[in-house]
């Protein structure tokens, strides 16, 4: 496939990622010839605007992928299983920001930036991994050059963006509701409090965020043996995520210093480690940011073999849209 435009679809472009994949094929001049909005029958009669054009939304159906070249699914995980092998089938090569393709065996999952070498012209589906587990191993990846990465301890701060527009919207809402001297109600109210990621919690007592941050970190690292702690939390912040990061190696920490090199020298990292002045990465910092932002570097005081960190990225970007579309491009150079 060598032409110089191509027919994209976008599944779920009236979400939180939907929108990003539009800004960025926009921002990154990706080769659009006709584009296909996609969303659920609710959605129907919608115009959204890409590049100062009103384009319809139209209801996904399985006759939405004949003639599209890409195809960029962010709609969860059960639009994924019914709509993703339809559109393999009409010869789409797919990006999905779901779950559901991640842990399949004979399918990669990659951020371009750690195991590129992964994509090919024959493999047609991508799918994104976890928010929180790309800016992980984001921020883990240029370390493996310094040492053996044994274990990771990671808790994390979550926002509302991971939860798509509606999550986002509720935020917003229960914050001037809060400001009303109304009291926000529900099991988990949102402003003003933070709580345990609310999805279903499995025997050993992780929930499934936490379990998907923990396998898909091992796959994208290859190193299937890693072992990693997760806590995840899900914090009043509208859009990107953070995490503090412990890693521990075979042996004594790598030096601060070396740890900072191989940051600067990692495509897709910016350093942000400014302990003159206490500066830090921020998830406002990290918001609208292609690069994770990486800081608070510090040797473990209580364990020689460990560095701690602090990490922020975009979950709606290098989280997802981005990492997709970046996915896509490199595919196209291929
Ligand atoms: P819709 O707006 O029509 O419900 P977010 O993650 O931001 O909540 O976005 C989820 C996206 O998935 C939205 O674009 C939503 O479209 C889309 N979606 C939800 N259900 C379906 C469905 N049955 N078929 C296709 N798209 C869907």
């Amino acid at each position: 496939m060598s032409q110089e435009s191509y027919s994209v679809a976008v599944v779920g472009a009236t979400g939180a990622v939907g929108g990003e994949f539009l800004s960025l094929f926009e921002r990154r001049k990706f080769p659009v010839g006709s584009l296909k909005l996609l969303a659920s029958e609710r959605s129907k009669g919608r115009m959204i605007e890409f590049k100062g054009k009103p384009y319809p939304v139209a209801p996904t159906t399985h006759e939405s992928f004949l003639g599209v070249d890409f195809a960029f699914f962010s709609a969860g995980a059960a639009r994924a299983k019914e709509f993703v092998p339809t559109a393999l089938a009409a010869g789409s090569t797919v990006f999905d920001n779901s779950s559901a393709f991640r842990m399949q065996e004979d399918t990669p999952l990659v951020v371009p930036e750690i195991n590129g070498e992964l994509i090919t012209k024959e493999q047609r589906l991508y799918p994104v991994a976890n928010c929180t587990a790309i800016v992980l191993c984001m921020a883990v990846a240029p370390l493996m050059k310094l040492g053996k990465v044994e274990r990771l301890i990671v808790s994390t701060y979550q926002s509302a963006s991971g939860g798509g527009a509606k999550m986002m919207q509720r935020l917003l809402d229960e914050t001037l509701e809060t400001f009303e001297g109304e009291q926000p109600t529900g099991d988990y109210p949102y402003a003003f409090n933070l709580f345990s990621h609310n999805t279903p919690i499995n025997e050993f007592g992780y929930n499934e965020e936490e379990w998907k941050v923990i396998q898909e970190t091992r796959k994208m690292l290859g190193l299937p043996e890693l072992r990693v702690n997760v806590t995840s939390i899900r914090v009043p912040v509208l859009r990107a995520h953070s995490e503090s990061i412990t890693v521990e190696f075979g042996d004594d920490a790598p030096d601060e210093e070396l740890v900072r090199e191989a940051y600067r020298a990692f495509p897709g990292i910016k350093l942000w480690d400014d302990r003159q002045h206490n500066q830090f990465p921020t998830p406002l910092r990290a918001s609208g940011a292609d690069e994770v932002l990486v800081g608070r570097i510090r040797r473990d005081i209580s364990n020689p073999k460990a560095l701690c960190l602090f990490a922020c990225g975009d979950q709606l970007l290098k989280g997802a849209a981005l990492n997709g579309v970046q996915i896509a491009e490199h595919w196209l150079k291929l």
